[in-house]
């Protein structure tokens, strides 16, 4: 008996000691390490857990990430700390400051001054030195300015309609056609890529896409992973793809000087023309590091909301059919010389950005924009201290029920009449770093939709369905889906 109690007694002591070092010892690491440093500061900072040393908040983040509801991550922080808006924690390897409420989201993405960006480490090594998120604000805004102008406005891409088209209505056909349901993200995001090299690589896009496409692939896998350059972690295979790619596009560059100087144009083109101040052309480094940056960000999320937005359309058949009745009206008030799509018709697909908005919010595929404050700033009487991230929830504002009511719902009609306040519709961010693909994006959605609503319908969704809200890591499971043709 004696014995016994010696063996129970000891078995308690190393419990309770265990739970000693836990949670008195190791889960005070990182409280220690940022939160106390700051000294009297510390009592600005807003509620909040800064986690577990090195992991900090992120299993439970990727937790609910990869789960039916993902949204019970902020939720649950504002369950625990009241809508305050503003919660320290630690996640992507920083101390951070999550922002999800309107007014302080756009603060944020609108303050240059105070904020810089602040992605992850792997995603600035993997987009490049001349890459958007790496060169400093007033090449930023020249290059911009330089570079978007035939991505930006409906007329500019009205150039592109015929082709989206041609891409699009081969794809679905093909799918069609298939006996195995299809990995749904996997196929739409061949039909973005298509586009978005077509527009940058002209007429060398052909022969290129199929190598660049898997390169891709292995280099959104490694954008927000830990920056471990270690065969077997993503961020290896990513570093490798990068620089596999940096050949093939060198290669597009010389070809096109050497061969193709009057082939179909693309925006590869206008960068080999660009001169600064004192006629300087760009050089064929910097040329890349652009093309890497808009061939990845001009296809990625655009697939995603392809995606989503046939899923929920297939759930909501009420929905479904109100957005194919507005469809087969403008086929029917095509005149007959009109062969496909033009401008005017995608104009008057009302009902249909309704669906997309909708999409765009209730998906949120871009879940956070990531900034780092360039000094100590107040915000609503919290502190965002110097050197910290600021993670601009945009998903927060999007699902925030004192926002947009029932935000769980898929509700297109929400947004008749309805003009969001500043920093509510976040999808494409704001200030100057806003999505410039954005009504590129929009255009393919529409024109995907168009053709999808009037000539197919999806079977056999695997119902638990393995879709993972994260764009990027790149979903580990896909969505599996039957594309059926309507007789
Ligand atoms: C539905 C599809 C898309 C979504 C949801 C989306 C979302 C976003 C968001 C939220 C940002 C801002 C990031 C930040 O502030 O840190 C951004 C930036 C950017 N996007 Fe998109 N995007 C989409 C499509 C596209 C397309 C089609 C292109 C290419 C033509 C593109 C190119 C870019 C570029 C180059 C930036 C960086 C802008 C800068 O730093 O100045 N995006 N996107």
């Amino acid at each position: 008996m004696g014995l016994y109690l010696n063996k129970l007694a000891l078995i308690l002591a190393v419990l309770l000691g265990t739970y000693v070092f836990v949670f008195g010892f190791l889960k005070k690491i990182n409280e220690w390490r940022y939160v106390s440093s700051l000294g009297e500061k510390k009592h600005s900072l807003p509620p909040g857990d800064m986690g577990w040393p090195i992991i900090g908040n992120m299993w439970s983040f990727l937790k609910v990430f990869r789960s039916n509801d993902p949204d019970t991550f902020i939720y649950n922080l504002v369950k625990r700390y009241g809508r305050t808006g503003m919660y320290k924690t630690y996640m992507f390897g920083s101390p951070s400051i999550i922002v999800s409420i309107p007014e302080t989201c756009r603060k944020v993405l609108a303050d240059d001054e105070q904020f810089g960006l602040g992605y992850p480490l792997s995603t600035k090594q993997l987009t490049g030195k001349k890459s958007f998120h790496s060169i400093p604000n007033s090449e930023h805004k020249r290059l911009r300015r330089l570079t978007t102008a035939p991505i930006n406005g409906h007329e500019a891409l009205s150039m592109y309609i015929g082709y989206i088209e041609e891409i699009v209505v081969n794809s679905l056909d093909e799918w069609s056609s298939m006996k195995e349901p299809i990995e749904l993200l996997n196929e739409i995001r061949q039909f973005t890529f298509k586009v978005i090299t077509h527009i940058f690589l002209g007429s060398t896009a052909e022969s290129v896409m199929g190598s660049v496409e898997k390169r891709y692939a292995d280099l959104t896998y490694g954008m927000k992973s830990a920056a471990i350059n270690i065969p077997g972690f993503a961020f290896y295979k990513a570093l490798k793809a990068r620089k596999m790619l940096v050949k093939i596009l060198q290669g597009v560059l010389d070809e096109r000087r050497v061969n193709d100087p009057n082939g179909k144009k693309g925006m590869i083109d206008l960068l080999m023309e660009i001169e600064d101040e004192n006629g300087q052309k760009l050089p064929d480094e910097d040329i890349i590091d652009l093309l890497l940056m808009f061939l990845l960000a001009g296809h990625e999320s655009s697939a995603h909301v392809a995606m989503w937005a046939i899923l929920y359309l297939h759930n909501n058949p009420e929905i479904l059919k109100k957005a194919k009745e507005e469809q087969e009206e403008i086929l029917k008030n095509r005149q007959s010389t009109e062969k496909g799509l033009t401008l005017k018709d995608i104009r008057e697909m009302y009902y249909l950005q309704k669906v997309i908005d909708e999409t765009l919010r209730r998906a949120s595929v871009s879940f956070c924009n990531f900034r780092e404050a360039k000094v100590d700033v107040n915000i609503n009487g919290y502190l965002i201290p110097k050197g910290w991230k600021v993670l601009v929830w945009n998903r927060g504002v999007h699902m925030d029920p004192q926002v947009y009511s029932n935000p769980k719902e898929f509700l297109p009609q929400r947004w008749e009449n309805h003009q969001p306040r500043a920093g509510s519709f976040l999808p494409f961010g704001a200030g100057s770093r806003i999505c410039p693909g954005a009504d590129l994006a929009k255009l393919e959605i529409s024109i995907f939709l168009h053709y999808f609503l009037l000539n197919y319908k999806l079977e056999q969704i695997n119902p638990e369905g393995p879709i993972v809200y994260l764009p990027l890591p790149r979903p580990v499971d896909n969505c599996l889906a039957k594309v059926m043709k309507i007789e």
